[in-house]
């Protein structure tokens, strides 16, 4: 079964931890080794107090499957952006990823937000695609080891339910 909760304050670890392993265990097939350790953010002390610091008020979820936490999503209402969805590979094609989805959405919602706007990975556009999100354009994002990397612009007007 899978649900969805709010991250704690004390699950900043667990939250890079899930991140890296579902980039590298699912991502790897559309992006070079540069790419993918770029876009990793390693656990430490510094990056560790950022993510709790929380500059952007990311609103952060965990998804758990059989009571195993996952998955990780994050959603910035002032954007508005869906920031982040990242399921590691024993949990993935199992509806996780689609949960982390529909409760930022439901957020998004319950807070008078009519349209979301993410980057996708090339590996997940399907995935988005899947979820009613369309391409805006292809882009490039410079990630903080300066290599650039393919993603693409997505976008969705949110229902009323
Ligand atoms: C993208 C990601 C979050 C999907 O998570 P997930 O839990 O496996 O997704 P779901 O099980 O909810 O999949 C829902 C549907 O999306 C589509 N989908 C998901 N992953 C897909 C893939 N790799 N290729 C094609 N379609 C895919 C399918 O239609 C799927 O339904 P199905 O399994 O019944 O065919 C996960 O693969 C991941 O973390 N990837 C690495 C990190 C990443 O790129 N995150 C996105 C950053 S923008």
């Amino acid at each position: 079964m899978v649900t969805v909760r709010p991250l704690r304050d004390d699950e900043m670890r667990l939250y890079l931890e899930i991140h890296e392993r579902a980039i590298r265990g699912l991502a790897a097939s559309h992006y070079s080794q540069d790419d993918i350790e770029g876009w990793v953010v390693p656990a430490t002390d510094e990056n560790l107090r950022r993510l709790l610091l929380n500059a952007d008020r990311e609103i952060r979820f965990v998804a758990e499957l059989d009571g195993a936490p996952v998955g990780i999503g994050a959603l910035v209402l002032e954007k508005p952006e869906l920031r982040a969805v990242y399921v590691a590979p024993e949990g993935a094609r199992r509806g996780c990823g689609s949960a982390l989805v529909h409760a930022i959405e439901r957020t998004a919602r319950d807070n008078a937000v009519t349209r979301l706007r993410l980057h996708a990975s090339l590996n997940a556009e399907r995935f988005y695609a899947a979820l009613g999100y369309e391409v805006l354009e292809r882009a490039e994002v410079v990630l903080p080891n300066g290599h650039s990397m393919a993603v693409v612009r997505m976008g969705k007007v949110l229902g009323r339910t």
